[in-house]
């Protein structure tokens, strides 16, 4: 997995830290801050991410929470002026380091997007899109992933008898449900989510979720969510942010029921924000 990551094979890169890795962790946040041209927008956060859990990240709009969540597939690199320093250790390497491969890093990190964003293409060419573009070929292959991730994003039994039709086609809940299955056909590590159900129905919204509680056994998952509920229901662990800052990040039950510091309670208990 590391060497795939890195561009050139240059040995030992970026494991500064690797003394005092934690093994619960997924991703090790160190010192991060990052700008767009003059403006920081994030304010040199530290966090570790945990294996297999759910992190959800909240705080009022502007406050940073899709910048952070873009940073760590690197998603920021495709906006003119944006910059990260500080670290973001993954498999022992810095995810911000000019020698990660941004390709191989992000189907190993997936993102999932608040608009479903599928491609206007059928339900099956969805899928297989990117990994026909990195050259599997073999049909019976293609077939076995199709229905492996469209089960595990609990969308095969709606879909399983048009798979060739227009994924445009499908609701807005089936259209982020395939969004997720195509995640999940590039077999990730970790997902992140940003805002994946503020445009879906109450109804579509309860399956997402559900959806998110069972990918947790195999996945690392950071969400975004403005709905305090949904933090609180699907999260192990939640980090409110502020004006850039980290300002608490504990697990969900304290964050929502005893938070250490009075900014948190004013935001969770809807007076600002
Ligand atoms: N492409 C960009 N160019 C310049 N500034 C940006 C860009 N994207 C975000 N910002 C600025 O960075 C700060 C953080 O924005 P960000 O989108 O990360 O917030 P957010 O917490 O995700 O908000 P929301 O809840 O509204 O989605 C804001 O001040 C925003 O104006
Ligand atoms: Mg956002």
């Amino acid at each position: 997995m590391v060497s795939a990551l890195m561009d050139k094979q240059t040995g030992k890169q970026a494991g500064e830290s690797e003394s005092k890795r934690n093994k619960e962790s997924i991703l090790e946040v160190n010192n991060l801050e990052i700008f767009y041209g003059e403006k920081r927008a994030v304010n040199g956060i530290s966090m570790d991410i945990g294996k297999n859990s759910i992190t959800a990240l909240i705080g009022p709009s502007g406050c940073g929470k899709s910048t952070f969540l873009r940073s760590i597939n690197r998603m920021n690199d495709l906006i003119p002026g944006a910059r990260a320093e500080g670290e973001i250790i993954y498999e022992d390497l810095n995810i911000l380091s000019e020698q990660i491969n941004v390709v191989a890093l992000r189907k190993e990190i997936g993102m999932v997007f608040q608009k479903p964003n599928p491609f206007p293409k059928s339900i099956y060419e969805n899928i297989t899109h990117a990994l026909k573009f990195a050259g599997m070929k073999k049909k019976s292959k293609l077939d076995e992933i199709v229905e492996e991730s469209l089960k595990k994003a609990a969308l095969w039994e709606e879909v399983k008898d048009r798979l060739h039709k227009s994924a445009l086609s499908l609701s807005g809940g089936q259209q982020q449900r395939l969004c997720i299955a195509r995640t999940i056909a590039m077999k990730p590590t970790v997902m992140l989510l940003d805002e994946p159900s503020s445009a879906l129905d109450p109804i579509s919204n309860a399956k997402v979720e559900e959806l998110i509680i069972d990918l947790k056994k195999d996945y690392s998952i950071i969400i975004v969510t403005h709905n305090m509920q949904q933090a609180s229901r699907i999260s192990d662990k939640t980090a409110f942010f502020l004006s850039g800052d980290l300002i608490e990040y504990e697990a969900t039950e304290k964050i929502f029921t005893n938070p250490s510091v009075k900014k948190t309670e004013e935001y969770i208990s809807g007076r600002f924000g």
